[in-house]
């Protein structure tokens, strides 16, 4: 049995991991502040209350628990807040993660799957991207995602840690069986905004932008669901334990859907259309993203299983009725 320290592990993709972690016999130790998680999502392992940036918090969790490996999803990821707050962005998503490496040197542990982002590109020059695309952030959240990338490359090859960089594109999804899902707030999301303009909570949704370069002139993305992300973490815990000693993939599914595209898929799944307002476009938004497979099939034998939009919407839709009531 690998015992994981999961910081973040009250989150919406850190919960899931924990889950996969736990159905395969292994032992999930949530570090979370809950600053952004929730204690009700953490279910297959204890939960250690503690900050990253505290080594004294990290220092009791590692002694406490004495994890095999790491994986880090704790950090701030709502792209418009770290527009506004950069310091918070910087010190919490790279500080942070400087004061896990030294926790983790202190401890004697080497693996680490790192929770990064498709943000690293920022607009990138061609889709589908590879992971030899030029890596140009156009956020202060991608900037940091790209400044830990660097940093683990630093300290990996003097032998200090062995990590595995994930680069997601759109997660989400949820649980097939309705037990966890995504609760962000507030919610910025698209799949989870248009779910609850159709079940009538919170008012219309804002479509931002209908006059992009697309197939129908909304942006389109990569949506991947958050249980094939777990499989592919499983995956990249399994190959840093056995000696792996860096590796960065993308994972998608090599294909997306258009806004428009997801608000039909929407009213297919539910029966309710979502009402929504066209607004103008959101700072920031690329018009196409969309990951190329390539490696993280060759490295990862990753293949997404549930991430046509489809099932994604539906088991996104059963967690969400059960959560909201309706
Ligand atoms: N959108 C709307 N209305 C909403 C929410 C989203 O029209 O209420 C649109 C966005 O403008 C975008 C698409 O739906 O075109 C997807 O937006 P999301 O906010 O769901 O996802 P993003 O692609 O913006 O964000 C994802 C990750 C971020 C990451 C970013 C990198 O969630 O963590 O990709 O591009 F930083």
């Amino acid at each position: 049995m690998t015992t994981v320290l999961v910081t973040g592990g009250a989150g919406f993709v850190g919960a899931h991991i924990c889950k996969a972690l736990a159905a395969r016999g292994d032992r999930p130790v949530v570090f979370d502040n809950l600053s952004a998680g929730h204690e009700h999502a953490v279910r297959w392992g204890p939960l250690v209350r503690g900050d990253i940036r505290s080594a004294p918090d990290l220092d009791r969790a590692f002694a406490e628990h004495r994890p095999d490996a790491v994986i880090h999803f704790a950090a701030n990821i709502e792209v418009g807040e770290g527009q506004r707050l950069p310091l918070r962005f910087w010190d919490n998503n790279v500080a942070g993660v400087v004061s896990l490496l030294a926790a983790m040197e202190r401890a004697g542990v080497a693996p680490l799957v790192f929770s990064s982002t498709c943000a690293v590109y920022g607009e990138p020059d061609s889709v589908p991207i590879t992971e030899s695309e030029s890596l140009k952030p156009v956020s202060v959240y991608g900037r940091t995602k790209l400044a830990v990338e660097q940093l683990l490359a630093d300290v990996a090859s003097v032998g200090g840690v062995r990590y595995a960089a994930l680069r997601y594109f759109n997660a989400a999804g949820a649980s097939p069986d309705g037990e966890i899902g995504e609760e962000h707030d507030p919610e910025t999301h698209l799949i989870p905004n248009a779910l609850k303009a159709a079940a009538g909570i919170g008012g219309r949704m804002k479509l931002f932008g209908t006059d992009y370069d697309t197939r129908d002139g909304t942006c389109i993305r990569d949506y991947v669901h958050v249980m094939d992300l777990a499989d592919a973490h499983l995956a990249a815990l399994d190959l840093l334990l056995s000696g792996t000693r860096a590796l960065t993939a993308n994972l998608g599914t090599g294909h997306g859907a258009s806004v428009l595209e997801v608000l039909r898929a929407v009213e297919s799944v539910t029966g309710l259309a979502p009402p929504y307002d066209v607004h103008p476009r959101r700072d920031g938004d690329a018009p196409i993203l969309s990951a190329d497979l390539t490696h993280a099939r060759a490295v990862l034998g990753f293949e997404p299983k549930r991430s046509d939009i489809e099932t994604i919407i539906t088991d996104a839709w059963r967690f969400h009725k059960r959560a909201w009531g309706v």
